[in-house]
């Protein structure tokens, strides 16, 4: 069936954080809400049918923790999209990512340990790291020719500084890498994700790859999941994955964690016990119904969102001369670059919300080389986009 992303499906009043939320976060009910990273587009049919066929059993118990369907689907799909032969005990269903996120710093390390990351990145990795008494180093990505890079020699010398201390505690024990990359919107190579893992594992760290974006790519853009890379990697690693970005099903809290390694999955499923529950019943239902039939959808939503991206690019170049886009390679996440503003982080943020009414992710929330930048959130009618560009465009003209 063919979708209708021109829609425009009214989201207030329905508790919904993005609009529902704009006041009390931006001062301001009447701007335009683009910044938490779900969609304004409505989804996979498929997926509510399943949703609607469910709710008419009328009973909604306890699920197994790891139904053979919804397990089955996801072998499938690792299988048909990467050729990655998944085991079904691999698997392991969590309400989220974040939580799933928190869970792995708890079992593989120790209060005062320390957790590699590469700003600016997601800030929840940054929170997770921190409320479990660990230490974030931060080996910040390089802008390099208007794309972003990892810092290789600095994720080396991260590691060997600490390599001389006694083998107890405060060594770098976690990489958390974010893959593809929110905010800056890299989709990692292969050969980057090679060097940079063959650094952790030969350091000795266990690397958490958050791959909730792996199915968001622009045109020419190739996700690896980092495990595939070897059975080496697929030994020193966990895999985040989930419907929620791709087939914007946030609400319904459903991700699986892909866990070969038999001793981190134990460890996993220890840290888990009693603080992290299994998934609910609509969660699970959509999840299936995401995964085994939301591909048509799928490739429409992906058009859809490179036509908005090139709107995008387009308007701000003849326009907005004075931001800068970081051309995205997947996420439907935009990363501006807004220091040729002038202002500094904070009024910057101000200006966006009050001045162009436009209700954007400040770049510094993601950490350090966040600042003066943007996040943009594109998963919208393009007439919204268009309405939000003009405000952006009439404040900046005000300046
Ligand atoms: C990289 C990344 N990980 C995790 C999440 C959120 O995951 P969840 O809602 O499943 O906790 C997001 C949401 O934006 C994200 O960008």
């Amino acid at each position: 069936m063919k979708y209708d992303f021109d829609r425009v499906v009214s989201r207030k009043n329905t508790d919904c954080a993005k609009w529902d939320g704009a006041l009390s976060l931006f001062g301001d009910a009447d701007v335009i809400p683009m910044w938490v990273a779900d969609m304004d587009l409505p989804i996979a049919k498929p997926i509510t049918e399943a949703i609607k066929k469910r709710a008419d059993h009328e009973i909604y118990g306890y699920s197994l923790p790891n139904p053979k369907s919804v397990t089955d689907a996801i072998v499938n799909r690792m299988q048909d999209r990467y050729g990655w032969r998944v085991r079904p005990e691999w698997i392991v269903f969590t309400p989220g990512i974040v939580p799933a996120l928190y869970a792995a710093i708890k079992a593989y390390t120790h209060p005062g340990d320390e957790v590699i990351l590469q700003d600016p990145v997601y800030h929840p990795f940054w929170h997770a790291i921190k409320n479990n008494g660990c230490h974030v180093v931060n080996n910040q990505l390089v802008l390099h020719n208007g794309r972003y890079e990892m810092d290789f020699s600095g994720l080396e010398t991260a590691f060997a500084i600490r390599h001389g201390r006694p083998p107890t505690r405060h060594r770098i024990r976690l990489m958390l890498l974010c893959s593809p990359h929110n905010p800056v919107g890299r989709v990692w190579k292969k050969e980057e994700l090679i060097r940079a893992g063959e650094i952790a594992i030969r350091h000795n760290a266990i690397i958490v790859s958050d791959e909730v974006h792996g199915e968001l790519l622009l045109p020419g853009a190739i996700h690896t999941p980092f495990a595939t890379v070897s059975e080496e990697f697929e030994q020193h690693s966990i895999t985040c994955i989930s419907p929620s970005k791709t087939f914007n099903l946030a609400g319904l809290d459903a991700s699986a964690i892909i866990i070969p390694n038999p001793g981190l999955r134990k460890q996993f499923q220890e840290a888990r016990k009693g603080i992290l529950p299994g998934i609910n019943v609509f969660g699970f239902v959509a999840m299936e119904a995401a995964y085994r039939h939301g591909d048509g959808w799928l490739e429409q939503f992906l058009v859809y969102l490179h036509g908005n991206y090139e709107f995008l690019f387009d308007y701000i170049v003849k326009k907005i001369p004075k931001i800068k886009i970081i051309p995205p390679e997947g996420t439907y996440l935009v990363w501006l670059d807004c220091r040729e503003l002038g202002f500094n982080p904070v009024d910057l943020r101000s200006f966006m919300a009050k001045e162009a009414k436009v209700g954007l992710d400040e770049g510094y929330l993601f950490g350090p080389g966040g600042e003066g930048f943007m996040r943009m959130n594109i998963a919208c009618p393009r007439s919204v986009l268009a309405e939000a560009l003009k405000r952006i465009e009439n404040a900046v003209k005000n300046l």
